[in-house]
């Protein structure tokens, strides 16, 4: 297991599949606003890729995410379209409500730049969020992240064109114990 300061980043076990699909997969607002396509019903025991990972899968690592200290189960996150080449991946994490606004997020971030930047040795990571998402944009940038555009009215999201941040990391830039 991945360890920050809060929580754990481990592999994804059954138990976990219908608590990320009630809490965060059937919510269609949620769903619409973080994926980047039309929220569908995930029906039980289908082979979703958010829920059930392909471990051959060698362009996308998902986790569960944990809390450190009883283990409970808190959100999803994933460093998804790995190039091996150019050495850049992108970062997407997911909570469940309750877990939200407590830290988390932020310390999600740190541990995934840790797996990018030091077990895969990668060079550049990459967020994509909308730009109303303030949580998201103050767990990236608290890690150093910096905004390198704005991709305007990028995203549909429930009836309205929406803008979309892209935020940036590279190796050399990132201080791993700093959230500053
Ligand atoms: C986005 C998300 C991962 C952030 O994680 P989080 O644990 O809620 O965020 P944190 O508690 O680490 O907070 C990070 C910062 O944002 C601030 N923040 C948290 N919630 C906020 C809110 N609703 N509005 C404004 N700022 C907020 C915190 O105060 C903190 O700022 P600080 O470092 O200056 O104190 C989480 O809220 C989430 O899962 N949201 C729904 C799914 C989603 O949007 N995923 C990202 C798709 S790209």
């Amino acid at each position: 297991m991945l360890k920050g300061t809060k929580v754990g980043l481990r592999a994804r076990y059954e138990d976990d599949i219908p608590i990320l699909r009630a809490e965060l997969y059937d919510d269609v607002v949620n769903s619409s606003r973080a994926e980047g396509g039309p929220w569908r019903p995930i029906t039980p025991g289908s082979k979703d890729p958010r829920l059930v990972v392909d471990d051959k899968e060698e362009g996308r690592v998902q986790f569960s995410v944990v809390e450190l200290g009883g283990g409970t189960l808190v959100g999803a996150a994933a460093l998804w379209g790995i190039d091996n080449h150019n050495r850049s991946a992108h970062i997407g994490l997911g909570l469940l409500p309750s877990a939200r606004g407590k830290g988390y997020g932020t310390d999600v971030v740190a541990v995934l730049c840790h797996y990018g930047f030091v077990v895969r040795g990668l060079q550049r990571l990459q967020i994509e969020t909308l730009s109303d998402n303030a949580a998201m944009l103050r767990s990236a940038e608290r890690n150093g992240f910096v905004r390198e555009g704005v991709l305007r009215s990028s995203a549909w999201v429930m009836g309205e064109f929406l803008d979309e941040v892209l935020l940036g990391l590279l190796v050399q830039d990132w201080k791993p114990d700093s959230k500053g």
